[in-house]
């Protein structure tokens, strides 16, 4: 993380008390609250026994809450039985039948309302025509779609019949599709012919095609939502479009009653090597968290409406758009497109004409909308909003203070969210109404998550200011249960550290003297650019997979907008390039990330060298790569390094 940004935040001592008015009419108060966190450190395991007996709806009850006997492969309420979508949908028809479940608007505008019993509808006739094409239980499926209903419904529909999906995010490439439709042996991939993002059309059938023509032959099927009517080319016998796949469909489909730990989907993420994991989630474990969260942390009640920015090709769009708020029985927004098409104030604009009440956002998004003036916002109602939440990486102080300000009028309180793909769901936060707030704080861990900072030796770090791990010292339900088809990997990056005592985030924090926390960044090779997670090897990989490059070691340096941005030093096969050559392979290797991974990996910065600075074990010294990409003094040994003029190439000056 961007030291400045780092001392900043340490230097932060304003402290926001709950807005009284806020607290008056919030689902929980301070008693209940302690109530929670007392019954939690009491009994771990009976705490969520109960939770999990009261906000989920089971078709077989379970008897034991934890199941450590596989440890560190826990298992939640293990012998119970449901169905996620029933708890989703069905659930909600008796009271909320006509209440919007989604209200979605397309980048260009077009507008959709759809309620919970035409969402359960539209749902179920999808989990038929999955059927009719042969999918069941246990079966891998990948969603690459658009951000519109549809990606929802075909979730919703996997999560009915059991089928486990894997939602590949939109904007990446058709290699990275290849790669997870591969490693997770997918049956089917539901795409669309396109979508729509920054006034330019996505085509994402074509990227399928693309990523089909090699090595995916688990793929009986392809269907194919037409959105942007773009024209792609259909595959007889493989594709089939969407209407005519649910065209003689019924509109019922009785949820399969499934196990409690069944799968219900895997989401690949960046790690520190160049493949990516698919951490594998489960049903009811997940689902009670993402409930749990969307009321606690996002205060949830009937008349809210919600609108979390994220992507559900992310674990956010996960968590609190695809599952969460309807388990909650929430009115969701879903918009298509991007922030700042066609001007800054779209998201305002949507929030107004939808109503908005809970906004829920990252960092990255907001310093990108702060940059463009406090104008824009005025010039739309916002006088609904009454709670704002942040996620993705820490909220630099600023920030945090123009979206209290500007945006939330000093009225709305600010939930600073910190988790990750792996836990599933909101671990650290504060809860509105109650917890006073820090700018750039995410403040403490919720009742039920042991949360801890600890030394190398797995000592608590106490000490304010001091940095440390951030671990989790018990398992929590919906904790990822391993990565798919790799349990050692899994065992290897989240347990091995320390003896497999706690769960190891692979973050560093520290502690303030009032115990709240502070996340300082990543302790691995893991770049977070704009809140999305990248790894470094991914992208080094990309790299020398291009002809003209030998070797190449990818660092990130802090960006105003991005957070990080990617700074990459390259070893050219030939002749190191110069002057207009240089910048023409520059040009050349951006577009090639791009193609390769997606356009979130292209690199900001490349720089040619001779080599690269290296120990004599032949590790890279990324330390003073990073160091020379954020243009900071060396304060690193060289005296080590082989050719020591190779410190003028790297920083640009030979
Ligand atoms: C970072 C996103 C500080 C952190 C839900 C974590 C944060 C990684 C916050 C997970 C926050 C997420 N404050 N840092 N509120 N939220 N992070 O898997 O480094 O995409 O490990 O999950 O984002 O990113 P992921």
């Amino acid at each position: 993380m961007n030291d400045k940004r780092l001392e900043s935040i340490l230097d932060e001592q304003r402290v926001f008390p709950p807005n009284p008015e806020f607290a008056a009419g919030a689902r929980f108060d301070a008693e209940r609250l302690a109530a929670m966190q007392a019954a939690a450190e009491a009994d771990h395991d009976g705490y969520w026994a109960g939770l999990a007996r009261e906000l989920l709806h089971w078709r077989q009850p379970f008897t034991q809450a934890l199941d450590a006997s596989r440890a560190p492969n826990y298992r939640w309420f293990a012998d119970g039985r449901l169905n996620v979508s029933e708890n989703c949908l069905d659930l909600h028809l008796a009271e909320r039948g006509d209440k919007p479940a989604i209200l979605f608007e397309g980048e260009g505008g077009d507008r959709r309302r759809i309620t919970y019993r035409e969402l359960t509808a539209a749902v179920c006739r999808f989990a038929n025509a999955l059927r009719a094409q042969g999918i069941e239980a246990g079966d891998r499926v990948v969603i690459y779609m658009p951000m519109v209903p549809e990606a929802v419904i075909a979730m919703q529909a996997c999560a009915r019949i059991g089928a486990i999906h894997s939602v590949v995010f939109g904007g990446f490439s058709a290699n990275s599709l290849r790669e997870r439709i591969i490693d997770a042996g997918a049956r089917m991939v539901i795409t669309a012919d396109g979508g729509h993002r920054g006034g330019q059309i996505v085509e994402l059938k074509k990227a399928t095609d693309k990523a089909l023509a090699d090595g995916c032959d688990s793929v009986e099927t392809v269907i194919v939502l037409k959105r942007a009517d773009c024209g792609c080319a259909m595959q007889a016998g493989r594709d089939i479009w969407w209407a005519d796949a649910i065209e003689a469909q019924p509109e019922h489909c009785e949820p399969l009653a499934l196990e409690a730990e069944h799968p219900l989907f895997l989401l690949y993420t960046s790690g520190s090597t160049g493949k990516p994991k698919g951490v594998q989630h489960s049903s009811a474990g997940y689902l009670l968290h993402a409930r749990l969260t969307a009321e606690l942390v996002f205060d949830l009640r009937d008349d809210d409406v919600f609108w979390c920015t994220a992507d559900v090709g992310w674990i956010t769009g996960h968590t609190y758009v695809a599952y969460g708020p309807l388990a909650a029985g929430a009115t969701i927004v879903m918009y298509e497109g991007a922030p700042t098409y066609p001007d800054g104030g779209r998201f305002w604009s949507i929030c107004q004409k939808h109503g908005v009440t809970v906004f829920y956002t990252a960092p990255t998004a907001i310093r990108a909308l702060m940059r463009l003036g406090d104008d824009i916002p005025a010039q739309y109602d916002l006088s609904k909003l009454r709670l704002l939440g942040t996620v993705g990486e820490p909220i630099n102080p600023e920030a945090w203070i123009w979206y209290h300000e500007v945006i939330g009028k000093q009225r709305c309180p600010i939930v600073d969210t910190w988790w990750q793909t792996e836990t599933g769901g909101i671990m650290i936060s504060p809860v509105p109404g109650v917890t006073p707030t820090k700018p750039g704080s995410c403040t403490k861990p919720l009742p039920g998550i042991a949360a801890d900072i600890v030394d190398e030796d797995g000592n608590s770090v106490t000490e304010p200011g001091h940095g440390g791990y951030l671990v989790i010292r018990k398992p929590w339900p919906s904790m990822l249960r391993t990565i798919w088809g790799d349990n050692e990997r899994y065992q290897d990056t989240y347990w091995k550290k320390f003896g497999g005592r706690f769960y190891v985030a692979g973050d560093s924090a520290h502690r303030d003297a009032d115990g709240y926390f502070w996340i300082m960044g990543r302790i691995d090779d893991v770049l977070n650019v704009s809140g999305h997670r990248l790894g470094t090897m991914e992208v080094e990989s990309a790299l020398v997979a291009h002809p003209r490059v030998a070797e190449a070691a990818v660092v990130g340096r802090p960006h105003e907008i991005k957070g990080e941005a990617i700074f990459a030093f390259v070893v050219p096969r030939g002749p190191r390039p110069a002057g207009d050559e240089a910048a023409a392979l520059t040009a050349e290797l951006r577009d090639w990330v791009a193609e390769q991974l997606g356009p979130i990996a292209k690199p900001d910065d490349i720089r040619f060298a001779d080599n690269l600075p290296k120990t004599r074990s032949g590790k890279i010294m990324r330390r003073l790569l990073r160091a020379i990409a954020r243009g900071e003094e060396i304060t690193q040994d060289v005296s080590t390094l082989e050719n020591p003029a190779i410190i003028a190439q790297l920083r640009g000056e030979a």
